[in-house]
């Protein structure tokens, strides 16, 4: 296979030698290289540099050369936090809402997430891997580089191992990289509403060992929350999922003070995620732990929430990291771009902040910040390069146009997002 080189190129993010969860103060640092080049060798990144430093190439029959048009090079989105295998769509839940009805109505109602578990049970292995891909198309475009997939809508355990078998084939068979999530404590089925305890049950003695014995899972996800699962039902199922190796990944404080965050702090979770109900004191929990805290921007948007309070959380010291939520539900969009306008404009953090959350610290977020979330020799070439734009602000400014030109995922350019906007 041949090399790769991307020449002119304006700005090269982020640059550095380490792999570190940026946090605080440090979240602000992004460094770069200013008129650069970058090298690709098979599916890595092999050199890069500024152009006064080019020693030039001795056989250029072994290189591909890739122009970047004076474009930015970033490292690709790490989507640590999504939902993409679902089927169909719950439109007319959208409406519901816009004539007042709120999200918990609607699930108390048998809408919403159970919905959804309706929709898998009449839907094909097959057909799901087929919708699921054509999303993951759409990611890879908008600068997706590698994503976290959750279960959750099957609720049952043919139907959560029919999910989880759809991401196992997505992580064989897409180009970018993918952790797959058991999130079988989604909701409470309703033939299981008077007894939510039963349930809890199946999930911990009948879904997780099936799951972990087929391995079909890295990482274990509850929702606890008001009107899902509590803070001792999500200890529980946290403990089953650690006996059988899956850390926790959770949805927490999402529609109250939940308990969450202190119970994912508890239980070691590697990452705590929603946060739109977040007090001093879940700052204070955070701040004495590992767990990452991830928020998700354009689901307070979709469902007209108050958004979590990112900048006294990264002032406290936190770090943050940002991610899609792509589920049918309450954030039907993987956007990273639009979630950067959100993030900028919602939560006041600014670009440098965000793209570390976007890249880096979503790395984290799943573990692969050895391979992705930078640019460092060696990591992999998953990049995104921009049009030409006077400096990474015009990202999240330019809200609802993506500045995307180039994608190459694995050394490999997935596709020429140029379109006339
Ligand atoms: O992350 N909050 C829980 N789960 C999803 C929503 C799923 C759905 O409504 O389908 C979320 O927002
Ligand atoms: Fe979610």
């Amino acid at each position: 296979m041949k090399k790769i080189l991307i020449k002119n190129i304006d700005k090269l993010f982020t640059v550095c030698n380490n792999s570190k969860l940026k946090k605080g103060l440090d979240m602000k640092k992004l460094p770069f290289i200013e008129n650069a080049w970058i090298i690709i060798n098979d599916d890595l990144i092999f050199d890069f540099g500024h152009m006064k430093d080019w020693k030039g190439i001795d056989n250029w029959n072994e290189f591909e050369i890739i122009d970047a048009e004076n474009g930015t090079v970033l490292p690709s989105w790490c989507d640590s936090h999504s939902h993409i295998v679902f089927s169909g769509s719950r439109e007319q839940e959208f409406v519901d809402k816009i004539n007042g009805l709120s999200y918990e109505e609607i699930a108390k109602k048998g809408g919403g997430i159970l919905n959804s578990s309706i929709a898998i049970k009449n839907t094909t292995e097959e057909e799901l891997y087929q919708q699921s891909m054509i999303r993951i198309d759409e990611v890879i475009k908008g600068g997706t580089g590698a994503i976290e997939i959750k279960s959750g809508y099957g609720l049952e355990t043919e139907q959560e191992v029919k999910m989880l078998k759809v991401i196992k084939r997505i992580k064989e068979t897409s180009p970018i990289t993918v952790k797959s999530t058991f999130l079988g404590a989604h909701a409470v089925p309703t033939r299981y509403k008077n007894d939510t305890d039963e349930y809890v049950r199946i999930v911990t003695d009948e879904m997780i060992p099936k799951i972990a014995k087929e391995e079909l899972a890295d990482y274990i996800d509850v929702f606890c929350d008001k009107g899902f699962f509590s803070v001792d039902q999500t200890e529980k199922i946290l403990k089953a999922g650690l006996n059988y190796g899956l850390k926790g990944k959770i949805h927490a404080n999402e529609l109250a003070y939940s308990g969450g965050i202190q119970v994912g702090v508890k239980m070691g979770a590697i990452s705590v995620d929603h946060l739109e109900f977040t007090s001093d004191n879940e700052i204070n929990c955070l701040k004495e732990s590992k767990t990452i805290p991830t928020l998700l921007p354009s689901t307070a948007f979709f469902l007209g929430l108050d958004y979590p309070p990112a900048r006294k959380m990264i002032d406290s010291g936190l770090p943050i990291a940002l991610a899609s939520d792509y589920n049918p539900g309450s954030s039907p969009s993987g956007n990273i771009e639009f979630i950067f306008s959100l993030a900028c404009i919602k939560l006041k953090m600014n670009p440098e902040e965000v793209i570390n959350a976007l890249t880096i610290n979503g790395a984290h977020a799943m573990e692969l910040q050895n391979e992705f979330g930078s640019i460092e020799k060696g990591k992999k070439a998953n990049l995104i390069i921009t049009k030409k734009i006077p400096s990474i602000a015009c990202i999240p400014y330019s809200f609802g146009k993506s500045l995307i030109n180039k994608v190459i995922i694995e050394g490999k350019l997935y596709n020429d997002c140029n379109t006339s906007n």
